[in-house]
């Protein structure tokens, strides 16, 4: 995941290659003064940039080129190519770019470039005086980011609950949870980058309600905070289980870095896991869990694990994978209590020194319920990601928003969308007034293998399989009324990406 140190390869593209060696929409790996350089050609333009994602280090000449851009492989980032700047989240961080020159027939690559000023051009009049941004998840932390980054430089809280910086959830369940990166992987941005850019971040603060007439929020402790514009970005917690001894320290969900964390600390100390749920979070942990060598049980009342989500065809390969790595599933049944052991509804018992509940999760509505903001299974918003209290924004897991793709008002759980709904809000705060139109994207990891998934499909009529999925390379396209939903895959990586070109061509269309 790590940059760590990459073996040049390709011709040393400081010395030049011969023009027509690149044709018009194509990349190609060198280096030049000692760096890897990706050189890339959309018309007449000639760009050279760093061939890393600044996300997990994704092979970006794996990836697509868009006009002057081009998407990471690995979970769809976007990056300008004559700016650098990463355009689309989940990178957050520019790539470098060197000058390049096309002479003579020759293409040669220079010196690397001074990052230059980004894009937005905030009008002194659109600027509000305090915004404030609840929680410090995916959507408040891009928010406060992007607002920083185009130069908004007047009053900007952030309040969260957690008690850590933002860090990067996805990873709890995954790298992180298994011990395969340190903690230095795991925040989004050291402590010092708040302060040097001027993000007042509260930390263990919980807001409890919202004056939508005094434009204040109320902290636990009863102070307030006042705002201009604000975004709520307050995430979902975990359902948990309630059956008889589910209370117990053995048993844990994983939502926020302090619950990895002591399930690495229970891990330490177990043999036996029991994962409940075979959801993506519940796999995952099961995938982690193995990786530390605990024996590990999943009960589950499904089918197939993930069916719901992905289809029969690639339920089965999940589970094929996961038993492939030792996991024992039990599944159409439930847990019924737990003492000593875990009792299944089956009549079976698991003997286990670790339970991690992972059923799903509910959107943090509470503040907008008691603030009588519109609900609809979720904060109903806009296409701007208004709320319907003009000057209070939503973003995240808690955000349900006109999906102009799918044309239904949808509400997901995804990373990504998180964090570029907190970017399209921190941009319509300041009064840019652009839809939200972007296409669902997730990515889920089971030991080594990347599921990606583009698009939103509740409910389908038939999944085309292109490729083989047991083989661990496969395309399938869930077709509502003969139209393309959603599209998931694995390791065909490119298809996914031209699969979200083709609906954002429908979406623009
Ligand atoms: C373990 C795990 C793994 C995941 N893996 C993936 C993955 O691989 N791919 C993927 O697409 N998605 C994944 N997700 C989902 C993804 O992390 C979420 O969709 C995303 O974090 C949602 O962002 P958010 O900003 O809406 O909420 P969050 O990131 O949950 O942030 C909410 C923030 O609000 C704060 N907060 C809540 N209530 C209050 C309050 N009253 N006052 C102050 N602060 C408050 C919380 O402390 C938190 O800081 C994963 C989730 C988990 C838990
Ligand atoms: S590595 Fe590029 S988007 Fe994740």
């Amino acid at each position: 995941m790590g940059q760590g140190k990459t073996k040049l390869t390709g011709p040393d593209l400081a010395d030049g290659i011969p023009a027509e060696s690149l044709d018009d929409g194509q990349m190609l790996v060198g280096h030049a003064h000692g760096k890897a350089v990706l050189l890339a050609r959309a018309g007449q333009e000639i760009f050279a940039v760093s061939p890393h994602c600044t996300h997990y280090n994704g092979p970006l000449a794996e990836g697509l080129m868009v006009g002057a851009t081009v998407r990471c492989p690995w979970h769809h980032a976007c990056f300008d190519l004559r700016t650098g700047e990463a355009l689309r989240a989940p990178a957050l961080n520019p790539i470098t770019c060197w000058d390049v020159a096309a002479r003579d027939g020759w293409i040669k690559v220079g010196q690397k470039r001074e990052q230059p000023q980004l894009r937005t051009h905030i009008e002194p009049a659109a600027k509000p005086e305090r915004i404030v941004i609840v929680g410090g998840g995916a959507a408040g932390f891009a928010a406060a980011e992007m607002l920083r980054r185009v130069g908004y430089q007047n009053s900007l809280v952030m309040l969260s609950s957690d008690a850590a910086v933002p860090y990067d959830r996805p990873n709890l369940s995954k790298d992180y949870l298994a011990g395969a990166v340190p903690f230095d992987y795991v925040p989004l941005r050291d402590e010092s980058f708040y302060e040097e850019n001027g993000i007042k971040i509260q930390l263990g603060k919980n807001v409890v309600g919202l004056d939508l007439r005094a434009h204040e929020v109320l902290l636990s402790g009863g102070k307030t905070v006042s705002y201009d514009r604000l975004l709520l970005a307050t995430g979902a917690e975990p359902v948990r289980l309630t059956i008889p001894g589910a209370d117990q320290p053995l048993v844990h969900t994983l939502r926020s870095l302090a619950d990895s964390d002591a399930i690495i600390a229970a891990a330490k100390a177990s043999r036996q896991a029991v994962v409940v749920g075979a959801s993506f979070i519940g796999l995952e942990v099961a995938a982690s869990l193995r990786a530390r060598k605990l024996e590990v049980h999943v009960v589950a009342p499904d089918k197939r694990p993930m069916e719901r989500i992905l289809g029969q065809d690639m339920g089965d390969f999940i589970r094929t994978l996961h038993e492939e790595h030792g996991v024992i599933f039990h599944l159409e049944t439930k847990p019924r209590a737990i003492d000593e052991v875990v009792h299944l509804e089956n009549g079976e018992t698991i003997e286990s020194d670790l339970v991690v509940v992972g059923i799903g999760v509910r959107p943090r509505l509470g503040l907008a319920e008691n603030a009588s903001l519109r609900l609809d299974r979720g904060i109903a918003v806009d296409q701007y990601l208004e709320t319907s209290a003009p000057g209070v924004f939503a973003a995240g897991d808690i955000a349900r928003w006109p999906d102009p793709h799918s044309g239904e008002n949808i509400r997901v759980e995804h990373w990504v969308v998180a964090e570029r709904q907190g970017q399209a809000a921190a941009m319509n705060m300041l009064g840019e007034r652009k839809p939200f139109a972007q296409v669902p994207f997730f990515w889920s990891q089971h030991y080594d293998i990347p599921i990606n998934y583009v698009g939103h499909a509740e409910a389908w009529d038939e999944i085309q399989i292109d490729g083989n999925v047991m083989g661990k390379d496969c395309l399938l396209r869930f077709k509502r009324h003969g139209r393309v939903a959603a599209v998931a895959s694995i390791f065909r990586d490119l298809q996914s990406l031209q699969a979200e070109v083709e609906m954002e061509r429908e979406v623009a269309a």
